[in-house]
């Protein structure tokens, strides 16, 4: 399996892994040294992750948005509250691959056969189809919630054979979104959007953040329905996790404003945690008891090393690290009204209750686009997928980024380097002709991502190619220009 190469990030490693050459950015943010305005402390794991250096700032932004927490706040400022710079932000060294998995449904053997020789007959167009790839933004791209986007089945369903060529175009699916296993959302997905994907072309806000695992045991996590990020957090090979309910199981004078019921106390699971220690806070998903979830957040930053009803007398000495697995302020959903709030605009209240609390500004990490540890693990994620799709482990030249929200989907392909395409059915609500005005999209704004996808696809293989496979084709006459396809 491909491993990332240091070389491959140009950063240096965790600690306990072998050095390519430069300084050791991790090293100086550990406690007792110092790098710029950090101060983070991120304890070693054993060497099977690799650190990507933040291009967001560690420090909090509360205090720039205090005076608009309940407005919404211009594109400038949510840009504003989102970068970061001087920590690092830990990757697996290279995907993981699942145990199970959604795997992509294969075509009939006829179809199989010909479209081989199709292919054959059309070499150039082969390979072009081969270095471009489609990295799809979820929420407002491809689905509103749980109702799919219809252009999205149509957009699938081609790339993954539906065109004169009968190849799989490679795409991954980018979201900010998560709160449950990869595994649950790819087949919520695949039903959604009526094609198979694999949790190996999938990734979710908090899928990288896996390599935590190699540095923290105990770990509090946030968000989602249920119970369901336990498990996440679990399979990701977190020993110790503690959801915020547990902890109300065992007492629920924690949480004077909280929500319990009979459903949490039967799957809650309740231990002496005056006892334990904390050594990191996960959030991954958006909160379904921000009283709770604030709450226990709050006294886990203020503890003295993460011990639950202890103050320390210097917090920021003593704090535990937290991470959000993405920055997003709003989402769109089926309400029809503006966007909706999310896990964003969660963290700019963390931020401003420690702030208020302390006066000290929080240090915090973000994953999710548009940080690059995110795309830069998407890149390797693609790589894995054209292995599996096309026996080729390349990383195709030409990505394109197809999304809805100009803050994270289009600034982050921009600062990666890929075409970005901006659809309206989602965030971006801008007029016809307009492109968002201070992160445009670089390839152009589309009515909805099947125009994205077609305008990409004959921008790469030829204004003439085909959108549909036609089960009529002659390869012989194929390559000549006298193909039936439609
Ligand atoms: O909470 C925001 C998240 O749902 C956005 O998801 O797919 O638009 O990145 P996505
Ligand atoms: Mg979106």
């Amino acid at each position: 399996m491909p491993r990332f190469d240091d070389a491959d990030f140009a950063v240096v490693s965790a600690p306990g892994t072998p050095r390519t050459e430069g300084p050791n950015p991790f090293a100086a943010a550990r406690p007792g040294l110092s790098r710029g305005n950090s101060s983070l402390a991120i304890p070693g794991g054993d060497g099977n992750t690799v650190e990507v250096p933040a291009s967001r700032s560690s420090i909090s932004d509360a205090a720039a948005l205090m005076h608009n927490l309940s407005l919404s706040p211009s594109m400038k400022e949510r840009r504003g509250s989102r970068n970061s710079f001087g920590t690092s932000l830990p990757i697996p060294r290279s995907p993981r691959h699942s145990r199970s998995r959604m795997g992509p449904r294969r075509p009939e053997v006829s179809q199989d056969i010909l479209a081989s020789q199709v292919q054959d007959m059309s070499k150039e167009k082969v390979a072009a189809a081969k270095n471009m790839a489609f990295a799809f933004d979820i929420d407002g791209v491809l689905a509103h919630g749980n109702e799919p986007i219809e252009e999205a089945k149509l957009a699938l369903k081609m790339l993954n054979g539906d065109n004169e060529l009968g190849i799989k175009i490679p795409y991954i699916l980018l979201t900010n979104g998560g709160g449950k296993t990869e595994i649950a959302r790819c087949e919520q997905l695949a039903g959604l959007l009526e094609s198979p994907i694999s949790t190996d072309q999938f990734i979710q806000s908090h899928t990288p953040m896996q390599a935590l695992a190699e540095y923290y045991e105990t770990v509090l996590v946030c968000g989602g329905e249920d119970f369901k990020v336990r498990e996440v957090a679990e399979t990701y090979g977190f020993k110790n996790v503690v959801h915020p309910k547990d902890i109300l199981a065992w007492d629920p004078t924690v949480s004077p404003w909280g929500i319990f019921s009979e459903k949490d106390r039967e799957n809650a699971k309740p231990r002496d945690f005056s006892k334990m220690k904390f050594d990191a806070i996960l959030v991954f998903a958006d909160s379904r008891d921000y009283a709770t979830d604030f709450q226990i957040i709050m006294d886990l930053l203020l503890s003295e090393n993460g011990k639950l009803l202890t103050r320390a007398k210097d917090p920021v000495a003593s704090r535990i690290p937290i991470y959000f697995s993405q920055g997003d302020l709003v989402f769109p959903t089926n309400h029809k009204g503006p966007p909706r709030l999310t896990q964003g605009s969660f963290r700019i209240a963390i931020e401003a209750q420690y702030k208020a609390l302390t006066g000290v500004d929080l240090e915090r990490v973000v994953y999710g686009k548009p940080e690059r540890a995110t795309y830069t693990y998407a890149d390797e994620v693609l790589k894995n997928w054209m292995e599996q799709i096309h026996n080729e482990n390349t990383l195709p030249q030409h990505v394109y980024m197809v999304g809805d929200n100009p803050q994270s989907d289009i600034i982050g392909g921009n600062m990666y380097g890929w075409n970005t395409c901006l659809v309206r059915t989602g965030v971006f609500q801008g007029k016809e002709g307009e492109n968002d005005a201070h992160n445009p999209a670089n390839f152009g704004v589309f009515e909805n991502v099947l125009e994205a996808v077609k305008a990409a696809v004959r921008k790469e293989l030829g204004q003439d190619f085909k959108l549909k496979w036609n089960p009529k084709v002659n390869p012989v006459l194929h390559g000549d220009g006298t193909s039936a396809v439609e």
